[in-house]
C-alpha cells in the first residue's frame, strides 16, 4: 500500500511552488561590506570604482600599475580580515588604472589560516558596496595539464568546490538572496573579452576548471589523479570563496590563473610556496598586461 500523503489545504501551495525562502534582513540591516564602504567614502569622497582586482601570491608588482594610490591597510577597515601569509600584503588600494577607478585587494587571506569563512565576505561586499560591476580575481595554481606549465596562464570557466566550507554559511547578508545560483559564475561574456585581448597582446591563455582545496599541505599524486577524472584542470587554495560571494552579490566575475607548477605527481619536484612566489612574479607582468587591455575595453563589459 503507498503512503498517505498529509491533506493540503487547496490555498496552500505544494511544496514545489512555494516561494524560496530568504532569511529576512533586520529592519534597518546593513550589508557586512556597509561599514568599510563608508569609512572609505569619508576618506576618499567621490571614489567611485567600478571594478574590483584581487592580486594573489606574488602578484603584488599588478597595484604598482595602479595610479593616484590610496592604500588602507585591511587592519584600518571595519570586518577586514588580516592576511598572515608571505607574498600577501594585506591593503585596500583605491585608484586608477586605464582612467577608470578600481579598488584592488592586495592579498588576499585563505582558509587554510584558520580564517572562518564569514570573514571572507566583508572585503567583496566593500567592491558591490562602493559600487564595482565587475571582479576580476587572479590567483597562482598547480596545472594538471602537462601542455599548460609553470608560467603560462588559466582563464577559469567553472570551479569544483572540494573546500568543505562556504562562506555564506551562517545568517544570510542583506546584499543577496539565501541561494545564489552559481551558473556561469565565471561570466561567459567577460571570458570572451578577455580571451580577445589575450589574443591582441600575444599572451597565451587556455580555459580550465579550477579545483579548490583546503591546504595547507599540496595534494598527494592520488588526489591528483582523482581530481584530473573529476574534470579539473588546475587547483588551488583560494578565488572560490570570493567567487561565491562576488556572485552572492551580483559583482560579475573573471579570473586569470598563474601556474606556478605541474600539480603532485606530474613531476617528481616537491612543490614549494618558494617557487609559487617565483612564477606568479614572473608571469605578474602578462596579468598586469592582460588587465589593462580589459580595463581599456570598459566600453564592451
Ligand atoms: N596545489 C594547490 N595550490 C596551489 C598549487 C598546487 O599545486 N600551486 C599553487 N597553489
Amino acid at each position: 500500500m503507498s503512503a498517505v500523503s498529509p491533506k493540503r489545504e487547496a490555498s496552500e501551495p505544494a511544496d514545489n511552488q512555494r516561494p524560496t525562502k530568504v532569511a529576512k534582513p533586520l529592519d534597518g540591516a546593513q550589508s557586512a561590506g556597509a561599514p568599510a564602504a563608508a569609512y572609505i567614502r569619508t576618506k576618499l569622497p567621490g571614489f567611485a570604482p567600478r571594478l574590483a582586482i584581487i592580486l594573489g601570491s606574488g602578484m603584488g608588482g599588478v597595484a604598482d600599475a595602479i595610479e593616484d594610490k590610496t592604500e588602507f591597510p585591511y587592519s584600518e577597515l571595519p570586518g577586514f580580515p588580516v592576511s598572515t601569509v608571505q607574498g600577501h600584503a594585506g591593503t585596500f588600494v583605491c585608484g586608477t588604472l586605464e582612467g577608470v577607478q578600481v579598488a584592488c585587494l592586495k592579498g588576499r587571506v585563505h582558509l587554510y589560516e584558520g580564517t572562518d569563512p564569514q570573514l571572507i565576505r566583508a572585503p567583496i561586499y566593500t567592491f558591490k558596496e562602493l559600487g564595482c560591476e565587475i571582479m576580476f580575481s587572479t590567483s597562482a595554481v598547480g596545472s594538471l595539464r602537462e601542455d599548460v606549465g609553470p608560467g603560462e596562464l588559466f582563464l577559469l570557466k567553472d570551479h569544483i568546490n572540494l573546500q568543505a566550507r562556504n562562506p555564506l554559511i551562517g545568517p544570510n547578508d542583506p546584499i543577496g538572496p539565501r541561494f545564489p545560483s552559481l551558473l556561469n559564475a565565471y561570466d561567459p561574456a567577460l571570458r570572451a573579452l578577455i580571451q580577445a585581448k589575450a589574443a591582441e597582446n600575444e599572451i597565451n591563455i587556455t580555459e580550465g576548471v579550477y579545483l579548490a582545496c583546503l591546504g595547507p599541505s599540496f595534494e598527494t599524486p592520488a588526489e591528483i589523479k582523482a581530481f584530473k577524472i573529476l574534470g579539473a584542470d588546475c587547483v588551488g587554495m583560494s578565488v572560490v570563496p570570493e567567487v561565491i560571494v562576488a556572485r552572492h552579490c551580483d559583482l560579475r566575475v573573471a579570473t586569470v590563473s598563474i601556474v606556478v607548477n605541474l600539480a603532485a605527481g606530474l613531476t617528481n619536484e616537491h612543490i614549494t610556496h618558494d617557487e609559487t612566489l617565483h612564477f606568479s612574479g614572473l608571469a605578474a607582468g602578462k596579468v598586469t598586461q592582460l588587465v589593462k587591455s580589459f580595463i581599456a575595453a570598459n566600453g564592451e563589459w
